[in-house]
Formats: structure tokens, C-alpha cells, sequence
């Protein structure tokens, strides 16, 4: 957390996998977090090695599913991006939806434009500590900071 004007500011980390890069769905995700307010700081678009992707999703390597998630996970490119702005961890979430699109309301980004869990076009940081590792692991570099209209036009 940072604090900005006595506002609790974090960032998390989203990714559009790559079904949402096959699929034209870049502009769509980027632009419902554009619309909502919050800030762009960071993005790439890539194809990480199978080790890389592991690495992220060291927690679920005991799963059923794992080797079909790297699988899929690096079956193209992704674009990865940091967005910033007051609790974005759990509103992002909020956008992205439920993990199975079944379980996703309507009006979510993945309510919308996805039907199974192993193709659920987008991810999301569940929390300010995963949030802080993700970042750290796709963007060692660090970030852009960046003065934008937020503070006249977003918070109040
Ligand atoms: P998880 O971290 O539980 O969900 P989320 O992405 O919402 O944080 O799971 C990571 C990804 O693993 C999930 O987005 C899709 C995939 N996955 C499956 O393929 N099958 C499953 O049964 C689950 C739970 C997840």
C-alpha cells in the first residue's frame, strides 16, 4: 500500500491470457479498467518460458489441473499490466469475476466473454501480498509512475 492524499492506493497485477489475445479481447479488458478509473503502470505483451509460468503458479502445482493450465498459459502470448488505484486488488477482481465464468455474474469480464474455467481469458492478484509478488515477478524492472487527472477527476 501506498498513500496517496490519505487514500489507501494499491496496484495489482492482471494478465490476459492467451485465449484473450487469440481472441481480440485486449482492447475490451484494458479499456473496462480505463473506463472504471484506474491507472495504467505497467505492460508487455510476451510468451514467458514454461518455467516462468510454473513460477507463477507455484501454489497450484499439486493440482489435477496444473500441467494443463501451463499448457495453456504458454500456448501463446499474454500481456501482462499493472493497474493502480484505491483498493484495485479486490475491485479487480470484482471485473475480472468468479475463477469458473459459470459462477461469474453477467457484466463481469469473464460472465461475459468466457465459458470454462480452463479458458478464462484473464487474471487477476487475490490479494495486496500476491499482488506484491506478481508485480515483482513480471515487472522486476519496476513500474511507470506517471501524473495523470486522477486526483482532480477520480477521488475526491
Ligand atoms: P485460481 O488461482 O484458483 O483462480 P483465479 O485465477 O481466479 O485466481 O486458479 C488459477 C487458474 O487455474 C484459473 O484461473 C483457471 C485454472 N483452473 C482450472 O483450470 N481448473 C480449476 O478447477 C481451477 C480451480 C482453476
Amino acid at each position: 500500500h501506498f498513500i496517496n492524499k490519505f487514500r489507501k492506493m494499491e496496484r495489482t497485477y492482471i494478465m490476459i491470457k492467451p485465449d484473450g489475445v487469440q481472441r481480440g479481447l485486449v482492447g475490451e479488458i484494458i479499456k473496462r479498467f480505463e473506463q472504471k478509473g484506474y491507472k495504467l503502470v505497467a505492460m508487455k505483451l510476451w510468451s514467458p518460458p514454461r518455467e516462468f509460468m510454473e513460477k507463477h503458479y507455484a501454489d497450484l502445482s499439486s493440482k489435477g489441473f496444473f500441467a494443463g493450465l501451463i499448457n495453456y498459459m504458454t500456448s501463446g502470448p499474454v500481456v501482462s499490466m499493472v493497474w493502480e488505484g484505491a483498493n484495485v486488488v479486490l475491485e479487480g477482481r470484482k471485473m475480472l469475476g468468479a475463477t469458473k465464468p459459470t459462477d461469474s455474474a453477467m457484466g463481469t469480464i469473464r460472465g461475459d466473454f468466457c465459458i470454462e474455467v480452463g479458458r478464462n481469458i484473464c487474471h487477476g492478484s487475490d490479494s495486496v501480498e500476491s499482488a506484491n509478488a506478481e508485480i515483482a515477478l513480471w515487472f522486476p524492472d519496476g513500474v511507470s509512475e506517471w501524473d495523470s487527472c486522477e486526483s482532480a477527476w477520480i477521488y475526491e
